[in-house]
């Protein structure tokens, strides 16, 4: 496994490996990998030539006042993992590699980067857009993987691909969870133990709403105070929002009969968790 932290030479490498004819798929990170991680990577594997991991912990995703600073890294588990796997290439750049003095472009999706998520991180997903961007502009791969765990993220990826015409097809991998349901991520080693106890609610409570859905409960006037009811019966909870929406434009709607996106985020403590369901269209 080669690391490279040099923009110019994952470049270079980039292009030699598509002059010799293979596909390289990407996974772009920001490191403290876990299982959900490592079912991209693995896929990637599965269906590349190449698999090119990054790691950078981008600044311009977060704001002053989240977790930048105290975001988990590991570099040396990272690698160990990824190694294992059978990763070819970490990219691993510094932060003034990606931004160096002077920079000042940015890539913005509008309307989908401005919900959700979007309502609670005013500028995150213009940072995520723009280091994808660059991602893409650096690793140069066939195909990219991303998690269902970050749907609105993916949705908006999708959106940014087909809009400046990039050749690069993206597949989207299910979320990985914890036995009790809890969706895989860098924040959860954050919960203090009765914290990680309770964030199980967040799983039950959308799979409540999919077994209402599925026996006839659509309305959403119905399903998201059913959702709140489950979530706030964790104490610690604090719901950040409970939305019902379009899983292409992200809008709310008033039934999910034609299929729909749960998405919710809770606070546990000064931790920010993000979890989602699909539901598919019922007859
Ligand atoms: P990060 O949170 O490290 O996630 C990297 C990728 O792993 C994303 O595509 C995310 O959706 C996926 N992922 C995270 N938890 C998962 C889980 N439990 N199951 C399946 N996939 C999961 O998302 C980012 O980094 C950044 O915003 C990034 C795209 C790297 C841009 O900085």
């Amino acid at each position: 496994m080669r690391i490279i932290s040099s923009v110019s030479e994952m470049q270079s490498y980039a292009d030699s490996l598509r002059k010799e004819g293979m596909t390289i798929g990407f996974v772009p990170t920001m490191g403290a990998l876990h299982e959900g991680h490592l079912s991209l990577l693995k896929k990637s594997i599965e269906t590349s030539d190449k698999t090119i991991l990054s790691i950078f912990v981008n600044p311009a995703q977060f704001s002053p006042s989240e977790d930048f600073g105290k975001y988990p890294k590991d570099f040396e588990r990272d690698e160990k993992m990824a190694e294992e796997l059978g990763v070819d290439i970490i990219f691993y750049p510094a932060k003034e590699a990606i931004y160096p003095n002077g920079y000042s472009t940015y890539t913005i999706v509008e309307g989908l980067s401005d919900r959700l998520e979007g309502k609670s991180r005013p500028s995150h997903f213009k940072g995520v857009t723009t280091v994808v961007n660059k991602l893409f502009n650096i690793v140069k791969p066939h195909i990219a993987f991303f998690g269902q765990k970050d749907a609105q993220q993916a949705l908006i990826i999708k959106r940014m691909i087909t809009d400046l015409n990039m050749d690069i097809d993206v597949v989207i991998c299910p979320t990985i969870r914890e036995d009790d349901g809890l969706a895989l991520s860098s924040r959860n080693s954050f919960l203090s133990p009765e914290a990680r106890k309770e964030a199980a609610f967040i799983h039950q409570a959308l799979k409540e709403a999919e077994s209402l859905h599925l026996n006839g409960d659509q309305n959403s006037e119905i399903l998201i105070p059913k959702i709140t009811d489950t979530l706030n019966s964790a104490p610690i909870a604090r719901i950040d929002y409970v939305a019902i929406v379009d899983s292409e434009t992200l809008l709310p709607i008033e039934s999910t009969k034609q299929g729909a996106l749960v998405a919710v985020a809770v606070f546990f403590d000064t931790t920010r968790l993000i979890d989602n369901i699909l539901l598919t269209a019922v007859k």
